[in-house]
């Protein structure tokens, strides 16, 4: 079993010397660049992974910098169509989604940053979601099953989603839970990504920029560290079972 089928985290005994190399998928979807603190994030998650497995080959896809086009009727149409059928056309439409989905295929692990706006993802990476998840390559349709007709096509996956809030609360019992609409948006889509393992860390308080937002970067900053050791260790596990 490729190791992309795998899920970090979980010892394997099956034959990683076939395929030793983690991949990890880094995306970042903020509109802004230095000033970013979800970028700040994911750089510093990918910086600390490497430390730790430095043979992963990582592929960068900055939604937030180079924007998914929105599907539109020939996407649709296109992707709707069997392979073998499809016009020049209709290939063509679906040629930034292929891409996508190849990496999104060959990563063990996803490090996502994800802004919150308008209590949501943004919509570049709304628009990524949309390049993604496709019938036929990320998930099947089976009209037979009445209440669960679609699943998932990938399997094994890791995300860690790293995210920046203005606002503050949006924690399970926080002031804001109900408006968290980008967690339970990734989450639910996360499915279809194949992922069946997903951490979050937030910045929160960015809007304020007092004590409490720098007291949560730092917080951020440890449960970052922390993570990429729990994760990291996990893989030496099962590439050594
Ligand atoms: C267009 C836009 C919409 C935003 N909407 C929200 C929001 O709904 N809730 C919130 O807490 N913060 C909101 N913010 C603040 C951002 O979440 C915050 O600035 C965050 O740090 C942005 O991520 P970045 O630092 O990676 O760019 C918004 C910011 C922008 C630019």
């Amino acid at each position: 079993m490729p190791l992309n089928q795998r899920r970090i985290g979980r010892p394997m005994k099956s034959s990683s010397s076939a395929n030793p190399k983690p991949t990890l998928l880094h995306i970042d979807s903020s509109a802004r660049t230095a000033r970013s603190h979800s970028r700040r994030l994911s750089n510093a998650f990918v910086d600390a992974w490497l430390a730790e497995v430095p043979d992963t080959r990582v592929i960068r896809r900055d939604v937030g910098i180079n924007p998914p086009p929105a599907i539109n009727e020939q996407w649709i149409a296109s992707a709707f169509t069997a392979e073998a059928e499809r016009s020049a056309d209709m290939k063509a439409a679906l040629s930034i989604s292929d891409a996508y989905v190849d990496e999104l295929v060959q990563s063990d692990i996803i490090v996502m940053g994800a802004p919150m706006y308008n209590y949501g993802m943004p919509a570049a990476l709304k628009a990524w979601f949309d390049q993604v998840v496709r019938v036929n390559r990320t998930f099947n349709f089976d009209p037979s099953e009445d209440i669960w007709p679609l699943s998932p096509i990938l399997a094994g996956k890791t995300l860690v989603i790293l995210t920046s809030r203005g606002e503050f609360g949006f924690e399970p019992g926080g002031i804001r839970q109900d408006w968290n609409h980008l967690e339970t948006h990734i989450r639910t889509l996360q499915h279809y990504l194949g992922v069946e393992d997903s951490h979050l860390i937030a910045v929160e308080y960015q809007e304020f920029g007092d004590t409490r937002h720098s007291d949560s970067v730092a917080r951020a900053d440890s449960e970052l560290q922390a993570l990429v050791n729990r994760l990291t260790a996990q893989i030496e596990v099962y590439q050594t079972a």
